[in-house]
């Protein structure tokens, strides 16, 4: 069946009918095209298009192919153009003639964007559920370790003492930030298109706010060309699901090199990494890498529909049927790699003697020693470069911040006083720190109880 062909003399040709036909992906929106369908039998109704008895017989109808669509063998065989195609088709098998009625008004151009932004808003959903999850485990490690200390790094070399729950939550502000974006971008698909027809309005006096009611959209688009011709949520979603992975990314190269030999801070669980074929000893990442290199396959999904999208005439164009499968690719991508990332972070133990050595072993505490000099009287710069040179001094002499006394410290430069001679140890310049959004103790356990209060809020 086809919902057009009355202008043609000839049927499309065997390669053209498989080359356009989208029915192999875009089935994923049987539910949302269905249930919209059945709106827009009672849409058709308030319009006096439908009888009751034809809306009821066409909207129990939908009911049926609905349970049917649910076995697996239901598109068996089936080679309609679209699912759009596909369900009126069935349509027509279940409840005859009227069938003919269900697309008064409407078109494929507005349907295909109902059908997006309802399976869309459900997306959005299991997106913020993933990111609760990983959410709520990163929040149980930070409890796990609450006082560990490890150097945090800027060039990937070793900068300033922080708290591991500090680092954490670093993640977790992220992962917030992409639950806002998922709220924003169902937000934004959260409008009824029906209504649009084609590109120019629906000729039949459809009641939009109704059907928007129905379905329940908070609002109606409000211009019929911009509906044909529009998939920014599509893209508003596709950018979530990015920034999500890339935050993931981020999260996965940290821990694989903290997992490394030769940072040997974190040990993965053996549940989420495999062994070598060849080398027995191995136990890699690959958990971790999975998700790394799944970021850039969901950030090609996003480019893929930008790139699609750049430059189409106004308004709806074949071309944006390519939507579908990054789309699909993007949300399954992301929701898998949420639930990988939640297993892996709930596996993972943290040798809290590693990062700690690491941090006193190195010059983590150079800028709280310039700070201290600078809180004595000592203008910064120059504080800066008393304790650079002491730095120097240390590498040269091979000396750790641990070697120094108090009467060597004041040998080098008088500046330094006694009171700064603690300040050798990481965990007291963290102490200096205490600040809102800072690495102090009582900051960190501030923003911890407060990340608590996000999970224990979200639902479970
Ligand atoms: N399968 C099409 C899509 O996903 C539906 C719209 C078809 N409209 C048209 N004018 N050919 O974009």
């Amino acid at each position: 069946m086809k919902l057009w062909g009355g202008r043609f003399r000839s049927g499309p040709s065997e390669v053209f009918e498989r080359f356009s036909r989208s029915l192999d992906f875009d089935r994923r929106l049987i539910d949302a095209d269905i249930r919209g369908s059945q709106a827009f039998a009672r849409a058709l109704e308030r319009a006096g298009i439908l009888s009751g008895p034809e809306r009821e017989k066409i909207v129990s109808a939908f009911d049926a192919i609905s349970t049917d669509a649910a076995s697996p063998s239901f598109f068996d065989g089936a080679t309609d153009e679209d699912v759009h195609t596909l369900v009126i088709r069935k349509l027509k098998e279940r409840a005859g003639a009227v069938a003919d009625k269900i697309h008064t008004g409407r078109s494929r151009n507005e349907q295909v964007s109902l059908d997006t932004r309802l399976w869309l808003r459900e997306e959005c959903d299991r997106m913020r559920s993933g990111l609760g999850a990983v959410m709520r485990v990163l929040v149980r490690l930070a409890e796990k370790y609450p006082d560990a200390v490890i150097p945090g790094y800027t060039h990937l070399r070793r900068a300033q003492a922080v708290l591991w729950p500090h680092y954490l939550l670093a993640y977790f502000e992220m992962f917030e930030r992409d639950c806002e974006r998922f709220n924003a971008a169902k937000l934004n698909a959260d409008a009824s298109p029906l209504g649009s027809g084609a590109l120019a309005g629906s000729g039949f006096d459809l009641d939009r706010e109704a059907i928007a009611e129905d379905l329940g959209f908070r609002s109606i688009t409000r211009n019929s060309m911009d509906v044909a011709g529009d998939r920014d949520f599509a893209l508003d979603f596709l950018y979530a699901c990015t920034l999500t992975m890339i935050h993931l990314s981020r999260l996965a190269e940290d821990w694989i090199l903290y997992s490394s030999e030769e940072f040997g801070w974190l040990e993965l669980g053996d549940g989420v990494t495999s062994g070598s074929s060849l080398m027995p000893q191995k136990k890699n990442p690959d958990s971790l890498e999975l998700i790394r290199g799944k970021s850039g396959r969901v950030t090609g999904c996003l480019t893929s529909l930008l790139v699609t999208m750049k430059g189409l005439p106004m308004t709806y164009n074949r071309d944006m049927q390519e939507d579908k499968v990054p789309l699909f690719e993007a949300a399954d991508q992301t929701a898998g790699s949420l639930e990988m990332a939640r297993v892996v972070i709930e596996s993972v133990k943290l040798d809290r003697a590693r990062p700690a050595a690491a941090a006193a072993e190195s010059w983590v505490v150079a800028t709280d020693l310039a700070e201290a000099l600078a809180r004595r009287g000592t203008p910064f710069h120059q504080a800066h470069q008393i304790v650079g040179r002491f730095v120097l001094e240390s590498v040269q002499n091979n000396k750790k911040p641990a070697d120094w006394t108090a009467e060597e410290m004041r040998q080098f430069a008088p500046e330094f006083t006694s009171e700064m001679v603690p300040l050798l140890d990481p965990k007291k310049g963290i102490e200096s720190r205490e600040i809102p959004g800072g690495t102090g103790p009582e900051s960190v356990r501030a923003a911890l109880a407060q990340a608590r209060e996000v999970v224990d809020r979200l639902p479970k």
